[in-house]
């Protein structure tokens, strides 16, 4: 009986979210793929997915969950605990600040302004750069394989790169080179320009769907723990300080407005990605108590680099069943 009435839930959820999704993907047309990046121009402006995933490994998908698509800027949060992990939380700490900016991800300006030029966190790419750069390793492989360990630890599967897009972003990402010599100048960047520009393209570029990064979303959610291998693979430090900068700086200069109309740490890529997560909360009387890790996908992109339609459809979802934190 009880299984039944659980199964009826899922069946209704799931409807409700066919219906939402069909929804906000009319509005696609309002956004534009990330073209800056010439390959990430190609992808097709409609598709809508999501993914949701409970601790008990309930999942529930709909539209174009399975989609592949690149990690770009949620890589971020991957590689920040990856460097907390090798490094520890205060030598990471002394290189990259925890501040939102209300800059673009990808601005200069701070770096100057402020001196002694340290990176104001490390969800914009001068922070994320700086993080590249203190991976274990001496070279950009042995970087990439802590992090590839990381997240086949996460997914259950050793991830792959987009080789299109790395080469087509690592043939025009001027603006991040010049960020990456003027760390470099300032004495944050603790490898080569070139050696640290190749690890931060590269995990930019790793290819995943919206099941996998709803399962990180999870695991953070649960503080580190992983449900499925039953086992704490994330320090729950580590963990709460990620989801602070996602909660504070994950959505760019509008992660103020995410968080007070959607109200949940997430992560955006300029792929169409976020990875939200909701923590568990036995006074939400609606839905997902024992929270849950959501995956979206949506190509048409906002002017601050969000998933235009994934942001409508979090912050719908977010309403009816009642997921902010606040
Ligand atoms: O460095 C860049 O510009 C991209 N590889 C990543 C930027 C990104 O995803 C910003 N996101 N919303």
């Amino acid at each position: 009986m009880i299984n039944e009435d659980k199964t009826q839930i899922e069946r209704q959820r799931k409807a409700y979210l066919d219906e939402w999704v069909t929804h906000y993907r009319s509005y696609a047309t309002k956004g534009q793929t990330a073209n800056y990046i010439p390959a990430l121009g190609k992808a097709d402006l409609s598709q809508l997915g999501i993914c949701i995933i409970e601790p008990n490994g309930t999942m529930i998908k709909s539209g174009d969950w399975e989609v592949s698509f690149t990690l770009q800027s949620i890589s971020k949060v991957i590689s920040f605990i990856a460097a907390c992990l090798s490094c520890g939380i205060s030598y990471v700490l002394e290189r990259v600040d925890v501040e939102p900016t209300g800059d673009a991800f990808n601005s200069i300006i701070r770096l100057e302004m402020h001196k002694p030029g340290k990176p104001f966190n490390p969800m914009i790419n001068a922070g994320a750069i700086t993080i590249a750069s203190l991976l274990p390793g001496e070279s950009p492989q042995k970087k990439l394989e802590f992090l590839y360990t990381l997240i086949e630890k996460m997914i259950g599967r050793r991830p792959t790169i987009n080789e299109e897009v790395f080469r087509s972003e690592w043939q025009t990402s001027y603006r991040n080179r010049a960020l990456a010599y003027y760390l470099k100048e300032t004495g944050f960047l603790e490898s080569e320009v070139e050696e640290a520009l190749e690890v931060y393209l590269k995990q930019c570029s790793i290819e995943v769907n919206t099941e996998d990064i709803a399962l990180i979303g999870l695991i953070l959610s649960l503080d580190g723990y992983h449900p499925i291998r039953k086992e704490q693979i994330v320090p729950k430090k580590v963990a709460r300080l990620a989801k602070a900068l996602m909660l504070t700086c994950g959505m760019y200069n509008s992660s103020g407005n995410f968080a007070a109309f959607v109200g949940v740490p997430a992560k955006s890529g300029v792929s169409g990605g976020i990875m939200a997560l909701v923590p568990s909360s036995f006074g939400r009387e609606l839905a997902f108590q024992g929270g849950c890790g959501i995956g979206i996908y949506g190509p048409a992109i906002d002017e601050f680099g969000n998933s235009l339609t994934g942001v409508m459809l979090l912050k719908h979802l977010a309403q009816e069943w009642d997921l902010s934190i606040f």
